[in-house]
């Protein structure tokens, strides 16, 4: 595509950008390390504002009823600081119970990710999904390693790990010295300096730049046993570890590994500094046009998300935005490219760490909040000048499924209208089953969707819904010419989506492998054609 001349600011607000996401599996510390790292933006003032926010019955981030009822964030949201003349746009990837469609899709939206793991309990279930998510994108994907003020795993086995379960090389940037009670620092591989801990708690910091992890200084420093140890730990490293290869990094092939503590802010400041230096700015996107730079000169972007009710008193629904190209001004007209209409953006707002406010400009890599009247579907582009469609997002199979029925008959209509609605929005799939009597089954990738999607339809439709948990865990879309519905009854059942594709849905592994073989001429696909 090309590239008209682009002005100086504008080169330098897409250069100074990082947009990432941290992924991580429950309680490894992600809330605490956003805190930190907003902390350093100065985002927030005090410590405890976002682990606050997050039990409060009432946060600012609580936009749904159910939010505030469970005290966690249903949904992911964004969060911009300034640092070190970045700007810095976290897009935060719920962890919980609370794992949905929603999740992966933000990660569409990100440049780079930072995969955050608790040293005691290494590479987890969650963090493995999401992994793999961004992984096939290929984008960069930085490791923060936590909790190292307990006693946790050995760092090389944890290293070992992130190769033998996720397949990702790794390159230590630091290396604890000492740990669990007697961790007393870091060692910075790169710029060849030692960072102490000091204090009771550990609070200050003190920085010593030595020639090497020789330096008779560390000695002094750290002590005969732990400078031993370290001599040992990094002359293994330098033998047998990966060498530093920054393309591989760019390529999502060799992760640099930081230790540290989040509670403690041992090494969050360097890991924040060296991620955002190493860090891709914002990235191309794939289209119909082929790639869409940053730098190209039109407004381009797309909605990864669509969020109902954030303000209950309104039903308004915000889409979320990925700018890809160009600059964006409040009260622009642009192209939505799908409806073949003008639209123009003039209530558009920002995430700030604290609030959402209204933006006048934004730039490739930010994310900004549309108004929705119900216009816009996930996947949307919207551009000015000539038309682009950025490529889908992807869609995920889902992995629990239940049957939805109705408490009041009397209530059909707004039934069918709550459930052909919500499932637009793209967290809930449905099926119908495709013999006897029509039955509506929901499937979904996380459990907490099941429970928004009945208190939705009770507070926005006015219907009570009944959802029985069925047993399956695995969907296939099948399709065959000669397709025979009798072969799905032995664990398995066969169903049509909304599209009226064929789907199988299958209780295990071994019911799936079973139909596989039993078909060999029809494809099964893990998401609709
Ligand atoms: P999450 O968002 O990934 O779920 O994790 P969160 O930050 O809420 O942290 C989970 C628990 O781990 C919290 O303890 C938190 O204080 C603790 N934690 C986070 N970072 C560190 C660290 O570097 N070292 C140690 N030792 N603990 C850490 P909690 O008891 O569940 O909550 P709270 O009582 O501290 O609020």
């Amino acid at each position: 595509m090309s590239t008209n001349a682009l002005d100086a600011n504008m080169l330098q607000e897409i250069e100074k950008r990082r947009t990432f996401a941290i992924i991580s599996h429950p309680d490894a510390g992600k809330t605490t390390l956003t805190e930190k790292l907003l902390l350093f933006g100065g985002a927030i003032r005090l410590a405890g504002t976002v682990k606050g926010r997050k039990a409060s019955k009432h946060a600012t981030s609580d936009w749904m009823e159910i939010e505030k009822q469970r005290g966690i964030s249903v949904t992911s949201s964004v969060m911009q600081f300034d640092y070190n003349g970045h700007r810095v746009n976290i897009l935060d990837t719920p962890g919980h119970q609370d794992f949905s469609e929603d999740t992966y899709r933000t990660l569409t939206a990100a440049d780079s990710a930072v995969m955050l793991i608790d040293s005691a309990k290494g590479v987890e279930a969650q963090t493995k999904k999401l992994f793999q998510v961004c992984s096939k994108r290929g984008i960069p994907i930085f490791t923060f390693i936590n909790k190292m003020d307990r006693e946790g795993r050995n760092p090389f086995e944890l290293l070992e790990e992130l190769e033998n379960v996720l397949g990702i090389r790794s390159y230590p940037m630091n290396w604890p010295i000492g740990s669990g009670k007697q961790l007393c620092g870091v060692y910075d591989r790169v710029k060849t300096q030692v960072e102490l801990f000091k204090g009771d708690d550990h609070s200050e910091i003190t920085v010593q730049k030595v020639s090497g992890y020789e330096d008779e200084i560390i000695r002094d420093m750290a002590g005969e046993h732990l400078y031993n140890q370290l001599q040992e730990e990094l002359m293994l490293l330098d033998v047998a570890g990966d060498e530093y290869d920054y393309e591989k990094v760019l390529r999502g092939e060799l992760t640099p590994v930081f230790f540290g503590s989040a509670i403690n802010n041992f090494g969050v400041q360097t890991f924040l500094e060296n991620f955002l230096q190493l860090a891709p700015s914002p990235a191309s996107r794939k289209s119909s046009q082929g790639e869409i730079e940053p730098t190209y000169d039109g407004f381009t972007g797309y909605v990864f998300k669509i969020q109902a009710n954030m303000n209950p008193a309104h039903r308004d629904r915000i889409a979320f935005f990925r700018i890809v190209s160009g600059k964006f001004e409040r009260g622009m007209s642009v192209k939505h490219v799908r409806a073949g209409k003008d639209i123009k953006l003039a209530q558009p707002q920002q995430f700030l760490a604290q609030d959402r406010d209204i933006v006048d400009t934004a730039f490739p890599g930010d994310i900004i909040g549309l108004f929705d009247p119900g216009i816009f579907r996930i996947g949307d582009s919207l551009s000015t000048g000539k038309e682009i469609v950025f490529d889908e997002l992807p869609t995920f199979s889902p992995e629990l499924f239940s049957k939805v029925t109705i408490k009041n008959a009397l209530k059909q209509k707004q039934f069918l209208k709550g459930i052909d609605q919500l499932t637009e929005e793209g967290t809930v799939q449905v099926f119908h089953t495709t013999s006897g009597f029509d039955e509506m089954i929901l499937g979904v990738v996380g459990q907490l969707q099941f429970e928004v999607m009945e208190h939705r339809m009770k507070s926005e439709y006015g219907v009570d819904i009944l959802l029985h948990r069925m047993p399956f865990q695995f969907a296939r879309w099948v399709v065959d010419d000669k397709l025979d519905p009798t072969k799905f009854r032995i664990n398995s059942q066969l169903v049509k989506d909304k599209k009226d594709n064929y789907v199988a849905l299958f209780e295990n592994e071994y019911a799936m492998r079973t139909a596989m073989e039993k078909m060999p001429s029809a494809k099964f696909l893990e998401t609709a054609p």
